[in-house]
């Protein structure tokens, strides 16, 4: 059962008409407020530049709500009760003098200075040091303030180090709370039970028993409106820095020693260090970037990406990216993983696959060996759950040893019917409200994975090739193909 939260906590929400905010955070804190997980004097200040006031605010926030919410999980009087909570102010966030105010709703009302206080920084990037640096001025924040940033922290290793010396200067690592929002989500944290509590995947999990794994992140979604961002961004800083090297080490690390934030986040920065840079002569075999082009999507004809609205016709963004990736160390040598992530793919699919290796000595009939080895597959989403393929005896007297491959299977929905999957955000926010770090990404990790991915985008504007094009619909440009292919291996639907 899950415990409501005792601490009462303001939460100064930066960014509030914004859409992540609007999209995920407060449909996430309703969700909160129906489970009866919220402290009863928790309070949200929402703040914005745009000249509104609260009762107005609260009627555009129901509005919203009940459209995001799903109908049988929406409840009015839950819904506005949960907004009595919540107070708007219009602030200009770099305007220094202006942050006085914030005091006064600390300390007005029924408020208590003694509430914890988390700062959430639902802007863009640039706004986080000088929020930070006014904040202090305003004399707002304690020892305890916990600060919530999203990704992506910087464009690259450089930009990187300098928006987190800005948090620095100000607010010591325990305090801050980097969200990728991929760890909040309820699969991927299934990955550490999977791994760590059972023994009989523990003792599997190296290059003795591992030939290759497979991680794919698609969406079936184009770039949705929001060309003037991805169009600096690309799919790799959007995807691969983050969500998918998160994903990656949560499958490679070794088992950390507790669950404690310091104790996982040590194991996952040791792989990030261990990544096999890619250099520019191995870029034709490990790396494949593309950009879709006009095609079917679930059954609809969609633009492509150099016709989307708002596009720069010449761009050379990547909306796909596969990688092959080699970490050295002892427990992966010789186990390449291989990842995509893209746009426009035929469907919206999270999973991952583990090939196992066959057994050393193989007995049965030779047009069947391709069968021979097991594969988990891990489904994040949608249709979460997993599947252990094995071999067994196909049935009946004339079949004599033929092998069928059958799945073990684990499907979350079924099995654990009563359970509500919580959306990533509803947990990540329950977590800051305890104060707890573990699936937040500490300082380290994002440059790490900065300095890897840094390399290979150096790679292309070094003279590299353009993205390869993808009719919208299909799953990426056939060199995706043929790089797996040429280590005599197939992606996993292909197979
Ligand atoms: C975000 C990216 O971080 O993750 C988006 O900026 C992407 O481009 C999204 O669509 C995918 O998240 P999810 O939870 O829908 O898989």
């Amino acid at each position: 059962m899950v415990n409501r939260i005792t601490n009462r906590c303001d939460i100064m929400l930066f960014g509030a008409l914004g859409d992540l905010a609007q999209r995920k955070l407060f449909p996430a804190f309703y969700q909160l407020e129906r489970a009866g997980l919220l402290a009863n004097d928790s309070r949200i200040l929402a703040l914005a530049r745009r000249e509104l006031d609260t009762a107005a605010v609260r009627k555009q926030l129901l509005e919203r709500l009940e459209q995001s919410v799903k109908p049988e999980e929406f409840d009015r009087s839950v819904a506005e009760a949960f907004l009595q909570r919540v107070e708007y102010q219009v602030l200009d966030f770099q305007d220094e003098k202006a942050f006085g105010v914030l005091n006064d709703w600390r300390e007005g009302g029924n408020c208590e200075r003694s509430n914890e206080l988390i700062v959430y920084m639902a802007t863009p990037p640039a706004m986080y040091g000088v929020i930070a640096r006014n904040l202090r001025s305003a004399s707002c924040c304690t020892e305890k303030t916990r600060v919530v940033v999203e990704k992506p922290i910087g464009h690259d290793l450089e930009s990187s180090r300098v928006i987190n010396d800005e948090l620095g200067e100000v607010y010591k690592e325990s305090q801050l709370f980097r969200i990728d929002h991929y760890l909040g989500k309820e699969t991927v944290q299934n990955l550490i039970a999977l791994r760590f509590a059972n023994n009989l995947f523990a003792s599997q999990w190296d290059q003795n028993h591992i030939s290759h794994v497979e991680i794919t992140v698609a969406e079936s979604v184009g770039i949705e409106g929001r060309w003037g961002y991805f169009d600096k961004a690309g799919q790799i800083r959007d995807m691969i820095q983050n969500h998918m090297l998160q994903l990656l080490c949560l499958i490679a690390m070794d088992p950390p020693s507790d669950l404690s934030a310091d104790s996982i986040r040590d194991e996952k920065v040791k792989v990030l260090k261990a990544l096999r840079t890619i250099t520019p002569d191995m870029m034709e075999s490990y790396v494949v970037r593309g950009q879709y082009t006009a095609g079917t999507s679930i059954g609809k004809p969609v633009p492509g990406y150099l016709e989307e609205e708002g596009a720069n016709k010449r761009s050379e963004t990547e909306t796909f990216v596969a990688l092959k990736v080699e970490i050295d160390n002892w427990r992966w040598s010789g186990v390449p993983f291989y990842i995509r992530t893209g746009k426009r793919l035929p469907e919206k699919l999270s999973q991952i696959i583990i090939h196992f290796k066959p057994a050393p000595h193989y007995i049965f009939d030779p047009d069947q060996k391709h069968l021979a080895n097991n594969k988990l597959i891990i489904r994040l989403q949608p249709d979460e759950g997993m599947s252990l393929k094995i071999l067994t005896k196909d049935q009946g007297l004339h079949k004599g040893m033929r092998l069928r491959q059958g799945p073990l299977e684990l499907t979350f929905s079924e099995t654990f019917e009563a359970e509500r999957i919580p959306d990533a955000y509803e947990r990540l926010l329950w977590e800051i409200m305890k104060g707890n770090q573990y699936l937040f990404v500490r300082r380290d990790e994002v440059e790490y994975a900065w300095r890897w991915v840094d390399q290979i985008i150096r790679n292309w504007s070094d003279g590299g090739d353009p993205p390869k094009r993808y009719a919208a619909g299909t799953w990426g440009p056939v060199a995706s193909i043929a790089m797996i292919t040429r280590d005599g291996r197939s992606w996993y639907e292909d197979a």
